[in-house]
């Protein structure tokens, strides 16, 4: 992987793109993390080369061993809590600042935006550090590493889960919607560190290209998306952001 130079194209362009703005909305994906040494699911490393994702990241999958997929996301919780946000994750905040109507949208759950400082997140895929109840549905925030017992419990009783979205499970109610107004009504949109295999999210890039959006990739490879967006930028995410402010 070559590191993007100052002067590749596209950067400049790219640039120009972003600092002339005023709506900009960014989709982001586990690459973005890759760099704060969390690791992404796909690609060499990825956690989808050891493990199933029908084994640990389905509602059936908790139905059959909650204990296994719980012992799963404690085990991520942790690499997580040793983790710091990078380059990348406070590049987006400074363009929160920056740009008048900024909305971040991600597939990660690991929190890392928002230890950055940013505010409002479109969470497509949930949050790790929320726990819900599969009996009340009650739902609230558990930072603590370890968690003392696993399964954790509500206080109703019920068998508590990840605050997260599996597959096969729809999207937070109404979060989808927001997230295609976001991209559809925005000058530019950046796409960052996903490999663009999951849907609907992925659809938000073709979304914001027939919308008319200026859409830049940075990635360390190709997606399927990369000959449809206006610049594609090969790099690392902390690398490449920061240069583009
Ligand atoms: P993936 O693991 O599928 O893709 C990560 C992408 O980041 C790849 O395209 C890499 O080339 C790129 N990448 C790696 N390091 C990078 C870096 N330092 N800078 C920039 N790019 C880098 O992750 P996602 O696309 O987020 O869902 O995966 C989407 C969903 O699939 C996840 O939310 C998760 C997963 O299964 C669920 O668990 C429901």
């Amino acid at each position: 992987m070559e590191e993007v130079s100052p002067n590749a194209p596209g950067l400049e362009c790219a640039r120009d793109w972003l600092t002339r703005a005023t709506s900009l909305a960014v989709l982001t994906g586990a690459g973005i993390s890759a760099e704060s040494g969390v690791p992404t699911f796909r690609g060499a490393g990825g956690l989808w080369r050891d493990h199933k994702p029908e084994d640990l990241a389905t509602p059936e999958a908790f139905a059959r061993n909650p204990l296994l997929v719980w012992e799963w996301y404690n085990w991520r919780r942790e690499r997580l809590a040793q983790a710091q946000p990078n380059a990348a994750h406070h590049a987006l905040v400074k363009l929160e600042i920056r740009v008048a109507r900024f909305t971040l949208i991600t597939q990660n759950v690991d929190g890392l935006d928002d230890r950055a400082g940013s505010g409002k997140i479109l969470k497509l895929h949930g949050d790790i550090w929320r726990l819900r109840c599969t009996a009340c549905g009650a739902n609230w925030p558990d930072r603590r590493v370890p968690l003392p017992k696993l399964p954790p419990h509500c206080g109703c009783g019920g068998l508590a889960r990840p605050g997260v979205v599996w597959f096969g499970e729809p999207l937070p109610e109404g979060m989808m919607k927001e997230a295609e107004h976001a991209v559809s009504s925005a000058e530019v949109v950046l796409v960052i560190g996903t490999s663009a295999v999951v849907y609907p999210a992925a659809g938000l890039i073709p979304y914001a290209k027939h919308a008319g959006a200026k859409v830049i990739e940075i990635n360390t490879e190709d997606t399927p998306y990369s000959g449809m967006v206006d610049c594609a930028l090969r790099g690392a995410a902390g690398a490449v952001l920061p240069r583009l402010l």
